[in-house]
Formats: C-alpha cells, sequence, structure tokens
C-alpha cells in the first residue's frame, strides 16, 4: 500500500489534501493524472449507465438541501456509527473497529461507553445566529436524496414509463470517525448512483440486470475478476431502508472491503419523503389506471474507492532489461495518458517539427497524449511506465521519408513500426 501510495503522489496521481497546512485527515487533493484517471472511470460508467441506455435520466442535484429531507430520509435520526472516548489521551474511535472494546489502543486507557455520533456535516445556511435552527443544514452524505426528492419534478416534465432511473455523479460528505487506507474511507468523496424506479413485483428483475450491469461494467474498467467478490449482506447489517443488499468488495492490499452496493430500497424513501413534505409522489400507469409508488434498486459506487482499485489491481513490478520496474498497468480504457510522443533526438530540429506535427494532429483525434523529450529515450519509457502509458511513439530519421514510426509496448517492451495514419485507431482507448 505505501508503494502504492507514494508512487501515485510521486507521479502526480493524488495529493494528501491541505498538504502545506500538515493536512486535514480524510481529504485528498486529484492531481492531473488522477483527475484523467478518474474521469475516465465517471465517463465509461456514464456511458454504460445512462448514455447507452434508453431508461436512464442524468441528474445533478444541489449539495445543500432544505434539513427536512435529511429528517424524513432517516439520516437526522439513524445516520450514525457507534463511538467510543478514551478517558486518558481524548482519542475517539469508532467502536465496531475496535479488538478490543475496553483499552485505549493508543495509550492503553479505560475506553468510555459507546455512543452513537451522527456522521452527516452540519452548516449553517445565510447570516443566521449561531442558535438559528431554521438555518442548518447538511453536506448531503449520500447523492441519492437529490434524485428521491426530484422524482414529481421528472415524472411532470419527462412523463417516463416504467421501469426508468435517474443517475448522478457527485460529492457526498461524512464525517468519519476514523478515516483511513488512503482514498478508502475519506470525509469528502464522490458517488456514481442510480435510482431505478419499477413496479413493486418488478424488483427481482431489475435486481439482476444491475447486479450484472455492475459487474460488467468494472470488468469494461479492466478490474481482475478474481479480486472481485459478491457478498450477501445479512439481514442486521443492511441500512436502514434497504430489504435486500448485495455488496462487491475487492481485495485491497489492506483486506477485502466493500468497493461498492447494489440495494433494493423499496418505496422506502418515496414514502418517506410523500410523508414529510405532503406531495403527492405516487406513479400514475395509463396502462392499468393504476396509482402506486414505485420501489427503487439502487447501485451506489464510489468513485474513489474505485479509484484505489484500480490502482492497487493495475500495480505491477517487474523486469525489463536486466533492470527492475515498478509501474501503473493500466487498461487501455482507463489509463490517463494513452500514448507519450517523442523525437528520437532532442538537438536535431527536422525531428522535432516532425514529432510536434505529429503530435498535434495525434492530439486533434486523442486528446490524452503527451509529448516528452526530456532525457534520453530510455529514461523516457521508464517515466511512460511509472505512469501507465499503454504506447510510446518515437520519430526518427525514418519518418521523414516514410511517414512511419516506432510504437512501443508497456507490458512487453516490444517496438514495431507502423503508419502514422494507422495511430489514432492503435492507441484509442
Ligand atoms: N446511497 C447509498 C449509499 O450511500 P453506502 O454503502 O453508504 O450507500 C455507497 O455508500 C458507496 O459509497 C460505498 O460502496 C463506497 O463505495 C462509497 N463510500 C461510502 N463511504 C465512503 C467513504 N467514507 N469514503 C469513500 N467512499 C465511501
Amino acid at each position: 500500500m505505501e508503494k502504492i501510495v507514494s508512487l501515485a503522489k510521486r507521479r502526480g496521481f493524488v495529493y494528501q489534501g491541505s498538504e502545506i497546512y500538515g493536512g486535514l485527515a480524510g481529504t485528498y487533493d486529484y492531481a492531473p493524472l488522477g483527475v484523467a484517471l478518474k474521469n475516465n472511470l465517471k465517463n465509461i460508467w456514464w456511458r454504460r449507465f445512462v448514455l447507452d441506455r434508453e431508461d436512464m435520466y442524468g441528474f445533478d442535484a444541489a449539495i445543500l438541501m432544505n434539513a427536512k429531507v435529511w429528517e424524513s430520509s432517516g439520516h437526522v435520526g439513524g445516520f450514525a456509527d457507534p463511538v467510543v472516548e478514551c478517558s486518558k489521551c481524548r482519542a475517539r474511535f469508532r467502536a465496531d473497529h475496535l479488538d478490543n472494546e475496553e483499552l485505549c489502543p493508543t495509550c492503553g486507557g479505560a475506553l468510555g461507553s459507546v455512543q452513537e455520533f451522527n456522521m452527516m456535516f452540519e452548516t449553517k445556511v445565510g447570516a443566521s445566529s449561531v442558535e438559528d435552527n431554521q438555518a442548518i443544514s447538511y453536506l448531503r452524505p449520500e447523492t441519492a436524496q437529490g434524485m428521491f426528492v426530484n422524482f414529481k419534478n421528472i415524472l411532470d416534465t419527462f412523463h417516463p414509463k416504467l421501469p426508468f432511473g435517474l443517475a448522478q455523479i457527485g460529492k457526498a460528505f461524512r464525517n468519519e470517525i476514523a478515516p483511513r487506507d488512503f482514498l478508502f474511507r475519506t470525509r469528502e468523496f464522490e458517488q456514481m448512483e442510480i435510482e431505478y424506479f419499477v413496479r413493486p413485483n418488478d424488483w427481482e428483475v431489475a435486481f439482476q440486470e444491475l447486479r450484472a450491469e455492475i459487474l460488467a461494467y468494472l470488468s469494461d474498467i479492466g478490474l481482475k475478476t478474481r479480486s472481485l467478490h459478491e457478498l450477501e449482506v445479512p439481514e442486521g447489517e443492511r441500512a436502514h431502508y434497504s430489504k435486500r443488499t448485495i455488496d462487491v468488495e475487492f481485495d485491497y492490499p489492506f483486506g477485502q472491503k466493500e468497493l461498492c452496493g447494489l440495494a433494493y430500497r423499496t418505496d422506502y424513501d418515496l414514502q418517506a419523503h410523500q410523508t414529510g413534505s405532503q406531495v403527492d409522489l405516487t406513479f400514475f400507469d395509463e396502462g392499468s389506471k393504476e396509482r402506486f409508488l414505485p420501489h427503487v434498486i439502487e447501485p451506489s459506487l464510489g468513485v474513489d474507492r474505485l479509484v484505489l482499485a484500480v490502482l492497487c489491481d493495475a500495480y505491477t513490478e517487474d523486469e525489463m532489461g536486466g533492470e527492475s520496474r515498478a509501474y501503473f498497468k493500466f487498461s487501455r480504457a482507463v489509463a490517463p495518458v494513452k500514448a507519450a510522443v517523442f523525437p528520437l533526438l532532442k538537438n536535431k530540429p527536422e525531428l522535432v517539427a516532425k514529432a510536434r506535427a505529429v503530435y498535434e494532429e495525434l492530439k486533434k483525434v486523442v486528446p490524452q497524449i503527451m509529448w516528452d523529450d526530456n532525457g534520453n529515450i530510455g529514461k523516457r519509457y521508464r517515466r511512460q511506465d511509472e505512469i501507465g502509458t499503454p504506447s510510446c511513439i518515437t520519430i526518427d530519421f525514418d519518418t521523414l521519408s516514410d511517414n512511419t514510426v516506432t510504437i512501443r509496448d508497456r507490458d512487453t517492451g516490444s517496438q514495431s513500426r507502423v503508419a502514422i495514419d494507422s495511430l489514432p485507431a492503435l492507441i484509442a482507448g
């Protein structure tokens, strides 16, 4: 894990949040390569779950919502983790993460009784006085509620037939008692969620369809099937709204842990908001002339946990040309840089001019490419290998006469001669 965190930092994927001030626990900043990787994961998800389907609507709700949303949804009352405090050093721990609930793991002092700690970040809206409860709002702990409270708006503007889904990618915030394991458990993270509305009797069909789609997506982005495990979450451990949950767990270096979940939320949320808002949220079925609250299947995926899974899955150590190397063996689809373009020699103007022309033309078709003319070719290969660039393209003296280039493969180091015209098809993800 340390090697992955350090390579991710050194090569510009992820930095600690607020680092120059000593950091802020549970926050991370995505550097240029991390942003590119994350955007690829989000775009592939959006493509599969929204653009390629006729039954999904994209959504982007506000992070701040009326506090009544969270009262109705059950988060104000019940979105809590158990916390214990050490009577000696005052450190606080998540009770269900401790091996010994009596003794402080830091100083050995006695731990107090278990308390419930609500994980929502509370904030005040407007220039209100500190005591003004009307002004309380929360940073959303899940993107889901923004879609539930807009259910009626979608019915009124798009008149969808069942089943249909709302899909959203956005930030969520949880005041985790013990953020840890790099991007795995943070206080600010991103979710990709779908609320898929179905007739109550059709939930199982939709559940199985979305279950297969999640696995297909995880395979699309190159995660190895053997590192993924489905887990049926037992009744006592499911969220308050769920009647069935399957988690997909991933083999992280620190253990097999939840990557994403699929929940059958029944009509829990629509019912709760209908009661809380006194607005009719029923769906009228033109065919059967029935009015009812649809049920919901929800695939929910944490983007940061996914970035971490992809980094862990791709991290590779091997030997090439008698030298050991450590690099990210990303699939072409998720690699932040699809190819790097170099002139063989930096001090030959005709080579540099030709290489720039190839780079600029290629960039119009495949924007995620990089120019590199620093150091010798061997060093450039090593740099590109580290960040997971699948192909390196070298412009040499033959290119000037025959418009062919050398393309080198990251995984095998093998090189072949190809026409410039064939490059877009060879390097596109
Ligand atoms: N709307 C359902 C929901 O939020 P959840 O299981 O609490 O369900 C869904 O969260 C996903 O969000 C998780 O599977 C995980 O990928 C991600 N997630 C949750 N808490 C997180 C945290 N503290 N840091 C990073 N990702 C987190």
